[in-house]
């Protein structure tokens, strides 16, 4: 026995384990075997294979999870699809109610799922306890609300459907919530994969809403390893993915996914940037880092993994980290005084010993505490990593464990290069004690949260979600509820089969001017593409013919090709940073004058329009009128597409910024060439986007006359771009370049999918015509916050505020 006097003399501390009763008892319950949750009930695993769920810290099985096989998510697939109509006719305040029951229960049943969670995952209790479990409860208390508001605060929309839901290992619990809750809120039914090596309480989930009396169908989890996830995603009656992992598998499901019509959100992998400047307070940067790299192990998609510290500070601040490290605790992680517990699983000790060797083979220096890890059980220390360069593997590669870099810069714009020098964005810390230089870096660095002066912070008001290969779409708050309804008018989701792309054009070589009948030279008239803010020849010198609905030549435009998309990405690129940084009142007063100047030419366009597509006067009239006044809107809205300020409950408010997305690519609808053409590249131009148009490909002439308006406007060069040529090409070309971040496509079901199947390069956003086609005219459908959402990216920057 320990002496009282002893302990004063040591200052040791003691062991305090939490009791693993009730998780005992509940596994017992159980017969430590669990089958899947379908219908609301057990359901045996169709194929009968199990696999054992292993306690991290001990290495000991805690049971046996059932491996769901492609019959059991079919099964699992149906029930939710049954549940679907139940459950979205349910009015809002109905399953507003059912949220709330839900948040109550886990509230009720926390010591449970804290120490199931502890104990299937490793970490630490204290972090399920006070952080995992009180934001699962917080999620579905927040998420009751927007059921109940739903048809207020989203007024138009619908529920998706059949929701697929895939979480990863290092926060089950939260990370189902992140997902359930908002999907439950708006009215789809859910078929959730959880991660193989944690599966326990999400089980004991699918048991609670039973509880709660939650109609069956409506939560359907299906465990199994990736197999089990792939077939999720393959299931033809599922109309959403939502997905949290690797890039890398991020990648397959945005390739499995493409052309099927499934919408799709990813958070993906992160390589986040803590910024620390001079004037920072050291000892409150100390203890971010510690937040930072060492919550959860470092198994955190948004983990502070590189350091980046200006040069004056940096030896100081390593030597107050290292002594910081010497005093973290590793151990059991039911002990309530242990700040680091276990690795998930072997193979990801595996992963961060791998990385860390290979770090230290390219010259890093490794520092570790003096103290040893637990031999039971799956431990990696903290490690502290220095004279690491910015490509080397651990300054680039996410290692998922307790492991940070650190660099240093001497100016703050070198720090917001190395901090963007990543090829992920998920998050940013930012450390300084002026005001003045954080909100001067938070908008530089591309990523969608940006923490000042404090980090890893998370609440259901805000959302959540990344920039680049770090993916798309957010989770919490009003952000992430768009990832689960869709416009109410959207009836259907096949596409239409259009004619346009591929259709048989006359093609000519440029290099000779034709001859007429009489032999004397006519004028090349064929339209150039606008590239740059000029008038550029194709770079191979091939033309298209464009012809009349009664077949007579019209005239003719130049066949885009690979090299002309990347000269206009090169162009766009080059202008984006500055349109973007110009006032919105800027950029609307530009939309204003464009609009005036097509009005100075109304006649013209609509005589054009008349030509080129045989409709009467009357129609292209209204069609130029209706242009006009979109351009208007687009003006309007410029400087009114405003963020918002959600009331995160810490000390912080926290700014959702849209943002542009940088050079976004635009295949434009073949119908109403001209309203097509304004409905689809002004949205993204309004909000600060540059872009590449591909234009409708039976009426090119109306884009090409269009240029000539845009050069009359002061309108940058290099932000609008026009490249004719095959759409679906060209659409191609630009879904696969890295340097594009977005692409809307308006074209077959054929084009769609290639678009999607490209765009995984650098994971960029796509928007496709999932519904078929647009009817332009129609306001609901044609013009207004859908297109302003899918031309921004929402950043979330948590600011310091009151007390
Ligand atoms: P993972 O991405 O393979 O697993 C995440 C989830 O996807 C699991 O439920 C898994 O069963 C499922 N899955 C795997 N393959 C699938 C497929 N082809 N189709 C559908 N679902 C599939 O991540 P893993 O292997 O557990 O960890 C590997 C690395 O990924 C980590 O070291 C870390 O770098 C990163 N990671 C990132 C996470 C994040 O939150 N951003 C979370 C987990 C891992």
């Amino acid at each position: 026995m320990t002496e009282i006097t002893e302990i004063f003399d040591t200052l040791e501390y003691g062991p305090a384990p939490e009791s693993t009763d009730p998780v005992d008892s509940w596994l017992e319950q159980h017969d430590r075997e669990f089958s899947l949750w379908i219908d609301g009930a057990w359901h045996e695993a169709s194929g009968g294979e199990r696999f054992e769920t292993v306690n991290p810290a001990t290495g000991r099985p805690l049971a046996r999870i059932a491996q769901g096989s492609d019959a059991d998510v079919a099964a699992a697939v149906a029930a939710a699809r049954e549940a679907f109509p139940i459950w979205s006719g349910l009015s809002g305040h109905q399953r507003s109610r059912y949220l709330y029951a839900i948040a109550r229960r886990l509230q009720r049943d926390s010591r449970l799922f804290s120490v199931l969670e502890t104990m299937d995952n490793g970490k630490p209790i204290r972090e399920a306890r006070d952080i995992d479990i009180p934001l699962v409860a917080r999620h579905f208390y927040h998420h009751a609300g927007w059921a109940q508001l739903l048809d207020r605060e989203l007024a138009g929309q619908v529920p998706i459907g059949v929701v697929g839901q895939i979480i990863p290992w290092n926060f089950p619990l939260l990370m189902l919530a992140w997902k359930v809750a908002p999907a439950l809120a708006a009215g789809n039914t859910v078929v959730l994969k959880p991660a193989e090596f944690t599966s326990l309480t999400a089980l004991a989930f699918a048991e609670l809403t039973a509880a709660i009396g939650l109609p069956p169908g409506v939560l359907n989890v299906v465990t199994g390893d990736g197999r089990t996830g792939a077939a999720l995603v393959e299931q033809s009656d599922v109309d959403k993915i939502a997905f949290t992992g690797s890039t890398e598998v991020g990648r397959i499901i945005r390739e499995a996914t493409a052309g099927s019509g499934k919408r799709l959100s990813l958070e993906l992998g992160g390589k986040s940037p803590f910024l620390v400047y001079e004037d920072a307070d050291l000892d409150s940067v100390v203890e971010g880092v510690v937040d930072a790299i060492w919550f959860n192990q470092g198994q955190v998609c948004c983990a502070g993994s590189r350091i980046l510290a200006q040069e004056g500070i940096a030896d100081r601040l390593i030597q107050k980290l290292k002594a910081r490290m010497e005093t973290l605790r590793i151990g059991d992680p039911l002990d309530k005084a242990v700040d680091l517990g276990a690795i998930v699983a072997p193979v990801q000790l595996e992963r961060i010993r791998t990385l860390v060797e290979r770090g230290e083979e390219e010259g890093a220096e490794l520092w570790q505490p003096s103290w040893s890890c637990p031999e039971e059980g799956w431990f990696y220390p903290p490690t502290l990593l220095t004279n690491v360069d910015t490509a080397d593997t651990v300054a680039q590669v996410e290692i998922f464990g307790p492991v940070v870099v650190l660099m240093t810069f001497r100016t703050h714009a070198e720090s917001v290069l190395l901090a963007n020098d990543t090829r992920y964005g998920l998050a940013a810390s930012i450390w300084t004690e002026s005001i003045n230089l954080a909100l001067d870096v938070a908008p530089k660095i591309q990523a969608g949260t940006v923490w000042i002066n404090c980090t890893n912070m998370f609440d259901a008001a805000s959302g959540f979600g990344g920039y680049r290969e770090s993916g798309f779409g957010r989770e919490g708050g009003l952000e992430g509820m768009w990832e689960y309804v869709r416009p109410a008018w959207e009836t259907d989701t096949g596409h239409t089969e259009d004619e346009a792309s591929g259709a048989s054009f006359g093609e000519t070589m440029m290099a000779e001017p034709a001859t007429d009948a009489a032999g004397s030279h006519q004028v090349d008239r064929t339209a150039k593409l606008y590239i740059g803010g000029r008038q550029v020849r194709p770079d191979a010198p091939y033309t298209i013919e464009v012809r009349s609905p009664d077949g007579a030549l019209i005239g003719e435009v130049g066949r885009g090709s690979r090299k002309d998309i990347r000269n206009a990405v090169e162009a766009a690129h080059s202008v984006q940073a500055s349109w973007s940084a110009a006032t919105a009142h800027n950029r609307a007063q530009v939309l204003y004058y464009l609009a005036e100047n097509l009005s100075a030419r109304a006649t013209e366009f609509s005589e054009r329009i008349a030509a080129c597509t045989g409709i009467v006067t009357t129609a292209a009239d209204a069609e130029v009128a209706r242009s006009i006044e979109r351009l208007f809107l687009y003006a309007g809205l410029a400087d009114k597409w405003d963020g918002r300020v959600h009331h995160t409950p810490f000390r912080n408010v926290t700014l959702a910024m849209p943002e542009p997305l940088g050079v976004v690519g635009v295949a434009c609808p073949s119908e109403s060439p001209l309203l097509g053409l304004i409905s689809t590249v002004i949205p993204p131009v309004a909000m600060g986007n540059a872009v590449v148009a591909i234009p409708s490909e039976t009426t090119p002439l109306i884009a090409t006359d269009f240029y000539q308006v845009l050069e009359t406007s002061d309108l940058p060069g290099g932000v609008i771009n026009i490249v004719t040529g095959s759409r679906d090409d060209l659409a191609e070309v630009l879904a696969a370049h890295d340097d594009v971040a977005g692409v809307w496509y308006f074209g077959s079901r054929a084009g769609g999918a290639a678009v999607e199947r490209l765009s995984t390069g650098n994971m960029k956003r796509t928007w496709t015509n999932r519904a078929g086609g647009r009817d332009w005219y129609d306001p609901e459908q044609g013009e207004g916050d859908e297109f302003l959402r899918q031309a921004t990216h929402v950043k979330n920057i948590w600011v310091p505020y009151g007390e």
